[in-house]
C-alpha cells in the first residue's frame, strides 16, 4: 500500500512507473482487464472547489471498477471541527482509499498516518502532485523526454503548482526557470532542499528565452482570495502572451493547469492557439490518476 502525498518524497522509480503505466491506461481506456479497484469504495474529501480533479478521479475510479464517494469537507463533521485523526480512523474502517483536496499539507499527511488506507493528495497549499505528473506525461507524449530541456514557469512562483515543478526538476534533470516578482518567488530554503538546476528571476523575458515549455497557473490560488487585489497589482505583466512565446523555442509547448483567467496569467489568443495541448493536459489527469490509483495498491 502506498500514498501519494507530495512529489518531494516520490522516488524517481515510482515517478517512472506511474508515467509508464499512464501510457497503457490511456491506450487501453475502458478495457475491462484493468479493474484493480473492483469491489472498492474510494472517498474524495474536498475542502476546495474542483472541476478537473474531481471529474478525473470520479471517472477514473469507476473505470477501474471501484465506486467513488464525494464528500465535501464542509458537509461532514470535519467541517464542525472533528479532528482529522478521528475522521481518518473512521474512514479507514469503511472505505478502501482516500483522495483529499485541502489547505494544509500536514492534514493530508496526518490522514494518511491514521487511516491505514492509500491516500492521495489532490492539491494542498504546498503541492499539486497529480497535476505535475500529468504535465510531464503530456510533455513526453508530444516532445519526448524532458531531460535537459528548459521549463519556464511564469507567474506566482510560490504556489503549490510551482512547488511541485521544483521537486520534479530536481528528479528529472531539466532546467527550471521561475519568473515571478520578488514577493511571489519560492523560498530560498525550499530551493536549497530541492537541489537541481533551478533559477529564479523577476525577468520573465530572460526566463522564456529558448524555453521548451512555457507554463503558468492562476495569480490567485484557492485560499488566497483575501490577497486578490494585491496579487493582481504585483503580478501584472507576468503573463504568457504572443510576445513571450516568440522568445521561446519555435516548437515550444504552452501549458496551463487550468482554470485559466484570460487577460491575467495568459492572454486569450495564446490560450486558444495552444488549446490542443492545454486540454490534452487536462484529459491526461484522468489517465495519470488511474495509474496513480493502481500504483497505490502495490
Ligand atoms: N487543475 C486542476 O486541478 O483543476 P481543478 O481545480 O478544476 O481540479
Ligand atoms: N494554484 C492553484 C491551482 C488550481 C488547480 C490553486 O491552488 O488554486
Amino acid at each position: 500500500m502506498k500514498h501519494l502525498l507530495k512529489l518531494e518524497t516520490l522516488p524517481r522509480t515510482d515517478f517512472e512507473k506511474i508515467l509508464g503505466d499512464t501510457a497503457v491506461f490511456k491506450r487501453e481506456r475502458n478495457q475491462p482487464k484493468h479493474q484493480p479497484l473492483a469491489g472498492q469504495t474510494w472517498a474524495l474529501m474536498f475542502s476546495k472547489q474542483s472541476t478537473r480533479t474531481r471529474l478525473s478521479f470520479e471517472v477514473g475510479i469507476r473505470e477501474l471498477g471501484g465506486m467513488p464517494m464525494f464528500l465535501s469537507a464542509v458537509d461532514i463533521q470535519l467541517g464542525r471541527g472533528e479532528p482529522i485523526k478521528d475522521t481518518a480512523r473512521v474512514m479507514g474502517r469503511m472505505v478502501h482509499g482516500a483522495v483529499i483536496r485541502t489547505f494544509a499539507q500536514h492534514d493530508v499527511e496526518e490522514f494518511a498516518a491514521y487511516s491505514g488506507i492509500p491516500t492521495i493528495n489532490a492539491l494542498t497549499d504546498d503541492e499539486h502532485p497529480c497535476q505535475i505528473l500529468a504535465d510531464i506525461f503530456t510533455y513526453q507524449e508530444k516532445r519526448g523526454s524532458l531531460e535537459g530541456k528548459i521549463v519556464a514557469f511564469v507567474g506566482d512562483g510560490a504556489c503549490n503548482v510551482a512547488n511541485s515543478w521544483i521537486w520534479a526538476a530536481a528528479k528529472f534533470n531539466f532546467e527550471l526557470r521561475i519568473a515571478a516578482p520578488k514577493k511571489f518567488q519560492p523560498a530560498p530554503e525550499l530551493l536549497k532542499r530541492a537541489g537541481g538546476h533551478i533559477s529564479v528571476t523577476s525577468d520573465l523575458q530572460a526566463a522564456a528565452h529558448g524555453a521548451d515549455l512555457l507554463y503558468t497557473d492562476v495569480w490567485v490560488s484557492m485560499g488566497k482570495e483575501a490577497e486578490a487585489k494585491e496579487r493582481m497589482q504585483i503580478l501584472t505583466g507576468y503573463q504568457i502572451n504572443g510576445a513571450l512565446v516568440k522568445l521561446a523555442k519555435p516548437d515550444a509547448l504552452v501549458m496551463h493547469c487550468l482554470p485559466a483567467y484570460r487577460g491575467n496569467e495568459i492572454d486569450e489568443a495564446t490560450l486558444e492557439a495552444h488549446a490542443d495541448t492545454i486540454f490534452e493536459e487536462a484529459e491526461n489527469r484522468l489517465h495519470v490518476q488511474k495509474a496513480i490509483l493502481n500504483w497505490t495498491l502495490t
